[in-house]
């Protein structure tokens, strides 16, 4: 920054305004308030621990889990071996919005992310939009991994011992005859544990699977690549650039996750100058790694192969080697890679609520920390709300409805750039979005293009998610604020 945080907000500045309903509805916290909280929080502020390494480690395990594993199988029969160009087309989609997130997390490095960025910019009711998105992205999505974390856990058992757990025990109840999926619960109540053991230690966890998964990743390439055929390769657009860009809008969940380093912005001991690096790093670590593997699978098995076949890539490796070994081992390290995920996407949601908690817009539980700085009420909790709905609800359109409130918080994101260059020139930005504003408006639109090309029932789902976030901010957050004026502020819990 180029000012002190700590002095008044710069003149024009917008400040809180209390007044009619459309005041509160767009009052905007100050970038120089937001900056200046992060240490100073009512309930107690996050320790800031974490350098360039970990931060990066945060996104990249954020990010490589089940699309990799599992979702490339599926996105395959849609393009053919143009799988390839599917995985460019969502990394395109997905580095338009790292480069908006890289601009405003070295600028605020604030643990709410983009619904941090969405109150600097567009207001509060926006803002509450983009954290009640956030939800979907972090604390629904995280409970969806857990279920399949659970799927590659019986298949390991299959693979190993050749039985598999019951049917009543990794379903939920109505789905086959299932009573409650204990896998999935299980999952993240280990997450949980190792949270609440310290951010320090969680990190160094995550490091230590972030580093599995990159070895499994790299071990399936080198041994698939010996199996590489060119006819494989012909012909390479089988389905048409329509199938390219199904398998991409498939394939954009793959990349959910390299935001994860921004929720960790109070956190990191030289935000401003690591956060836009770790994001930035971790986007092209894992567009490599997606487009090696692709390759190589498609050059090794034909396309038309990978139809219903979940495990598809562990399945390359028994064809390749001709012996189960390699699929047992990738199994495994499957088993490592989507558990980091569960790790490291719980550990964001936390933070995402620990910001809007302390903004008033949640009950204020969610922002208490314990004296090592960990906001432990707000972890159990959360961890009790995942593990129960990774239990006992089939999950279907409302992990769908996950990629679309994703997108929809980095549209936002893309506009509040192209708003803080306008309303906040003289903010110094360690790391500047290039060509804007034509880079945020492609952002915009490639997002607003994944968007349409959902169905219309995961339209309807979040459209009912949108609805209900509105009923509680209208009940709750608009009179709890902290923004509102104190004559009018709800008294909060
Ligand atoms: N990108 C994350 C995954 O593929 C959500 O599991």
């Amino acid at each position: 920054m180029d000012r002190d945080p700590a002095v008044a907000p710069a003149p024009g500045t917008p400040r809180p305004a209390p007044g009619g309903l459309a005041a509160r509805l767009t009052r905007r916290k100050p970038v120089e308030e937001l900056v200046d909280e992060t240490g100073h929080g009512e309930g107690g502020s996050l320790r800031r621990s974490m350098g360039l390494a970990q931060l990066t480690m945060i996104s990249i395990g954020a990010t490589l889990g089940t699309g990799i594993f599992v979702v490339l199988g599926e996105a395959v029969p849609l393009a053919g071996p143009a799988v390839v160009l599917a995985f460019v087309v969502a990394g395109v989609t997905a580095l338009l919005s790292a480069l908006a997130y890289a601009e405003l997390a070295g600028m605020i490095p604030a643990s709410g992310s983009a619904y941090s960025y969405a109150y600097a910019t567009m207001g509060e009711l926006v803002a509450w939009v983009c954290g009640w998105c956030l939800m979907l992205t972090y604390g629904v999505s995280v409970a969806a991994v857990a279920v399949g974390w659970g799927e590659y856990i019986d298949e390991l058992l299959r693979l190993t011992t050749g039985t598999a757990l019951p049917a009543a025990l990794t379903q939920p109840p109505g789905a086959d005859g299932g009573l409650v999926n204990l896998p999935a619960a299980v999952v993240v109540v280990l997450a949980m544990a190792a949270l609440l053991g310290g951010v320090r230690e969680s990190a160094a966890l995550n490091t230590v699977m972030v580093a599995v998964k990159i070895g499994v990743l790299v071990m399936f390439v080198a041994i698939a690549a010996t199996a590489v055929r060119d006819g494989n390769f012909t012909p390479f657009l089988p389905l048409g650039t329509a199938g390219v860009s199904a398998a991409g809008a498939t394939l954009f969940f793959s990349y959910i996750g390299f935001d994860a380093a921004s929720t960790a912005g109070e956190e990191a001991r030289d935000p401003q100058r690591d956060l836009p690096r770790a994001i930035l790093l971790s986007m092209v670590v894992v567009t490599a790694l997606y487009c090696l593997v692709a390759f190589v699978a498609v050059g090794a098995l034909p396309w038309t192969e990978f139809a219903d076949s979940e495990a598809t890539l562990a399945h390359i490796l028994t064809v390749v080697t001709g012996t189960p070994v390699w699929s047992v081992v990738f199994a495994a390290g499957a088993v490592v890679a989507i558990a980091s995920v569960v790790l490291v996407v719980l550990y964001g949601q936390t933070r995402i609520l620990f910001a809007m908690s302390r903004d008033g817009l949640i009950p204020r539980v969610f922002s208490r920390v314990d004296r090592r700085g960990i906001p432990r009420a707000n972890t159990v909790i959360l961890t009790a709300a995942v593990a129960l709905l990774a239990a006992l609800v089939p999950l279907g359109h409302l992990a769908d409805a996950t990629s679309i409130g994703t997108l929809f918080a980095f549209a936002l994101v893309n506009v509040a750039v192209l708003v803080l260059r306008r309303t906040r020139p003289d903010l110094r930005r360690r790391f500047r979005v290039p060509l804007s504003p034509v880079t945020p408006l492609l952002g915009v639109a490639s997002c607003g293009y994944l968007m349409l090309s959902m169905g219309a029932a995961t339209w309807i789902t979040f459209a009912v998610w949108l609805a209900v976030g509105l009923a509680v901010y209208l009940g709750y957050g608009l009179r709890r604020s902290r923004l509102a004026a104190p004559a009018e502020r709800a008294p909060t819990d």
